[in-house]
């Protein structure tokens, strides 16, 4: 499927933003903890959280669903399968699965997904945690077969780095195991307050220290629940820049300040306005586009998925900018496809920044130079991952003449009808077979 976008248009008018595609996924598979009903409110539909509804669905999860008002209530009354290797489609959340699985049944069998294109993607520090834990692990190629014949005990972890997605791993095995688990440099993105909300409601008990501490008492048995999630901060960046590079008036309704203060910060520096109104914020271009220096990183500073958006508005502004991604080694694939365009962008292996970086003295283009303003106009592009495909439909929207973008189904693994919602802004986009 691709998306036929004609460019130039200033985008105005109010969009809202759904729930958070990384927090929706990860509440779901915390739904297995129990065997009470769970209810997820704000609930986007996308492909992500329909490959993740088939997981559950494997494991002997009954789902219901509610688009028109944004719910879906998942119910495992038991474990019915522990093993999910026949899913018609794949993406990298099975790995989470392993932590909830062992914790309420004592053994889980996944796919392993491999590398995919913004980097190799392992999950050492995943395993090396569920072991710390009491888990029995035997890696495969293909899958990860585990087991706790004893149950889970606790474990104090102390991860290299804070990984978002090892985080929550731990979380969902430690509170159903035995006694106090403590992890060290945990990651403590919004997503995963929001999941331990959610689990703090259904009876567990989780604290949260300082230096990115985290505790986790186990108890007995967790509860059903009905938890609003919050919105989705990568969805909201990715319209506010729309809003600010076609020198539109973009209000998003439904979101959290408190999750974009970064962002925000910078978007200011680059001449973005922006007037917050409660959960309403609304985007404007107030002053010529200036460059800026970015540096990706783990909360609270500036999200590795804010990037792509953002280089697309800083191929519009005045001078050298400069990014620095220290999160993942090979995320700027999309600059070839935005230099097609007319852009002037410049991937390079050293590190353009002061943030210690695990990708220093690698052969790894995991930093950027941009210099603007460069006019863009239309092509055909054909995307490469979720993020970057989102980079080109803003391309698009501010490019000169038509561009033709290949490959969308990676679009829609995270925004919910987002040409339904771009045309409502006054877009030029439509979905063709
Ligand atoms: N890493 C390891 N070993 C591990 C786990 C991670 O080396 O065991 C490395 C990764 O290869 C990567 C870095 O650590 O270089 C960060 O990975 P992390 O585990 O923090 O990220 P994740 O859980 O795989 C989630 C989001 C990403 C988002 C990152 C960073 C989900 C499903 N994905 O990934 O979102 O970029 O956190 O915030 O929650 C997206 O939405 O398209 C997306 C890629």
């Amino acid at each position: 499927m691709k998306f036929i976008v004609r460019g130039g248009k200033k985008l105005s008018g109010s969009v809202p933003i759904r729930g958070a595609k990384n927090a929706a996924t990860k509440m779901m598979i915390a739904s297995l903890l129990t065997s009470d009903p769970v209810t997820l409110e704000n609930f986007p539909f996308i492909g992500d959280t329909a490959i993740t509804r088939e997981l559950c669905e494997t494991f002997g999860s009954f789902l219901e669903s509610d688009k028109a008002e944004h719910r879906l209530t998942l119910h495992t009354p038991r474990i019915s399968n522990h093993r999910a290797l026949d899913l018609s489609r794949r993406n990298r959340l099975p790995i989470l699965a392993l932590g909830a699985l062992l914790a309420r049944e004592g053994r889980a069998v996944v796919p392993i997904v491999d590398g995919d294109k913004i980097g190799p993607r392992p999950v050492n520090l995943h395993i090396k945690a569920l072991r710390a834990l009491g888990a029995e692990i035997v890696e495969h190629p293909d899958r990860v077969e585990a087991s706790a014949p004893h149950g889970l005990s606790a474990a104090h972890i102390q991860f290299p780095f804070p990984s978002v997605g090892a985080t929550e791993n731990v979380i969902m095995a430690a509170v159903l195991a035995k006694g106090r688990s403590v992890i060290e440099n945990a990651a403590t993105e919004p997503e995963i307050i929001d999941l331990i909300k959610m689990l703090q409601k259904m009876g567990a008990v989780i604290g949260l220290g300082a230096n990115r501490t985290i505790y986790i008492d186990g108890v007995d048995r967790l509860g059903g629940v009905t938890h609003h999630m919050l919105p989705d901060r990568n969805e909201a960046v990715s319209f506010a820049v729309l809003g600010v590079a076609t020198q539109g008036d973009v209000t998003l309704e439904g979101v959290s300040q408190h999750d974009l203060i970064t962002f925000l910060n910078t978007l200011r520096k680059i001449g973005g306005g922006f007037e917050v109104d409660g959960n309403n914020i609304r985007f404007f271009a107030e002053r010529p586009f200036r460059a800026v220096e970015i540096e990706t990183d783990t909360h609270p500073g500036f999200m590795t998925d804010w990037q792509q958006p953002t280089v697309v508005l800083l191929t519009q502004a005045k001078g050298p900018s400069v990014i620095h991604e220290t999160i993942y080694e090979d995320r700027f694939g999309y600059a070839d496809d935005l230099n097609k365009m007319g852009a002037t962008i410049t991937p390079l292996t050293k590190c353009l920044g002061e943030l210690p970086c695990r990708f220093s003295n690698k052969e790894f283009h995991h930093s950027a130079v941009i210099h603007g303003p460069t006019p863009l106009s239309g092509t055909t592009l054909r995307v490469r991952d979720l993020r970057s495909g989102m980079a080109h439909i803003i391309a698009a929207l501010v490019a000169d003449g038509e561009s033709i973008i290949e490959g969308i189904e990676e679009i829609d693994r995270g925004y919910e009808d987002l040409e339904g919602r771009l045309r409502a802004l006054g877009a030029d986009i439509r979905r063709v077979d």
